[in-house]
């Protein structure tokens, strides 16, 4: 299959590049798409064939369900079999917007799309680009994140033809996205539940519904209880190199970076450092880059998964980090560079000299 690449404009993507990109979903085919959070690699949700596909052009074990896109309010009807309170307040309160909201289904969705699950995940991106290509598909996108499974999720289009040249019909380049994957949040329970924090945070939340609750395996990531959105129990968003994180003071955190980056390059490997704007002069390391001011979150965001991916074009074998607690998506922030890290931190915090693995 040839791939057609396609730069749209993000206000106003041209109408023609519009239908002819919903005529391949229609299809049955495949279409990568920006969405406000990362890129999307679309195909018709109500078609179990195009779910089938998805999977394959993204390496995906099929009991990983898709999230379904929407461009309407009056398009979760259709496909639920009820509406709790709770999701009318929310898609009042944050949609369109960086929002998944997971309902019970109903027949209309095939299982193929929900992994074998009989709930379905929607979210109704603000992205305008998104918008015209679901309202042109016929309403209903399933797309995980584009990038081939395992590997970072695409805050550009390019690195969605890395991964799936030859695998989708067409690329629809829409600019740069804000890097974090939405907000997941199940209504089917007693009380809602976070299955993945995102641009809407917890408080956020809080501010609008009675009471929230937060998936275990989010908070305590190394607890060995299993996340409820089966996505979240495989390794994500992970660099070629091996990346480790650095916790502590500052001063000790460069200084530890240093020392891990000259021992690795004195045994020839090559080394990466990700940081902030505050520190970017003081190590020394192949490659260092930048996500920015030290607390600017949505800088971090964005800028996290490219590093990560330039790492990879570079060939960094060791990567380190500092680590990003802070802001209010540091919680979001951290949980993926845990996942990218497979969860080796240093904590130079806690016991002097004592480098700690947990
Ligand atoms: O921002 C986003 O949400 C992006 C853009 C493209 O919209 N999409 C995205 O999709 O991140 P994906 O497939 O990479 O992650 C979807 C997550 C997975 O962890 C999956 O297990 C979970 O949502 N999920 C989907 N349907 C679910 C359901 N019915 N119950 C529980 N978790 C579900
Ligand atoms: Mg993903």
């Amino acid at each position: 299959m040839i791939t057609e690449y396609i730069v749209v404009n993000e206000e106003a993507p041209d109408g023609e590049v519009i239908r002819r990109a919903g005529r391949i979903i229609r299809d049955g085919g495949l279409v990568a798409f920006p969405t406000e959070t990362v890129y999307g690699l679309g195909g018709d949700a109500l078609n179990p064939s195009s779910s089938r596909k998805i999977y394959e052009a993204k390496g995906r074990p099929s009991d990983n369900p898709l999230i379904v896109h929407i461009c309407r309010w009056e398009d979760v009807a259709p496909i639920v079999s009820e509406i709790p309170p709770q999701a009318v307040i929310l898609a009042e309160v944050f949609w369109p917007g960086p929002l998944t909201m997971i309902l019970k289904k109903n027949d209309r969705v095939p299982k193929e799309t929900t992994g074998g699950l009989d709930t379905v995940a929607i979210r109704f991106p603000s992205d305008k680009v998104a918008q015209a290509l679901i309202a042109a598909s016929g309403g209903y996108i399933a797309a995980p994140s584009a990038n081939r499974s395992g590997r970072p999720s695409p805050t550009l289009a390019r690195y969605c033809l890395e991964d799936l040249d030859g695998r989708v019909e067409m690329i629809l380049d829409g600019g740069q996205v804000g890097g974090l994957e939405s907000t997941i949040i199940d209504l089917t329970q007693e009380e809602p539940v976070i299955l993945r924090p995102g641009f809407i945070t917890k408080e956020m939340l809080e501010e609008v519904l009675d009471a929230v609750e937060e998936d275990r395996a989010v908070i305590d990531p190394d607890s060995g209880i299993a996340p409820k959105a089966p996505g979240m129990k495989y390794k994500h968003y992970a660099p070629r190199g091996e990346l480790m994180i650095f916790k502590g003071e500052r001063d000790k955190v460069v200084a530890g970076i240093n020392q891990a980056a000259a021992r690795e390059m004195a045994a020839g490997k090559k080394t990466g450092v990700i940081c902030t704007d505050e520190t970017e002069q003081q190590y020394k390391a192949d490659s260092v880059k930048s996500t920015g001011c030290r607390g600017d979150d949505k800088s971090t965001a964005r800028e996290l998964f490219r590093i990560l991916r330039e790492f990879d074009d570079e060939g960094i074998e060791r990567i380190y980090s500092e680590s990003f607690d802070e802001g209010y998506l540091g919680k979001a922030i951290m949980n993926r560079l845990m996942k990218a890290a497979g969860h080796k931190v240093i904590d130079l915090g806690r016991a002097e000299g004592a480098f700690q693995t947990s």
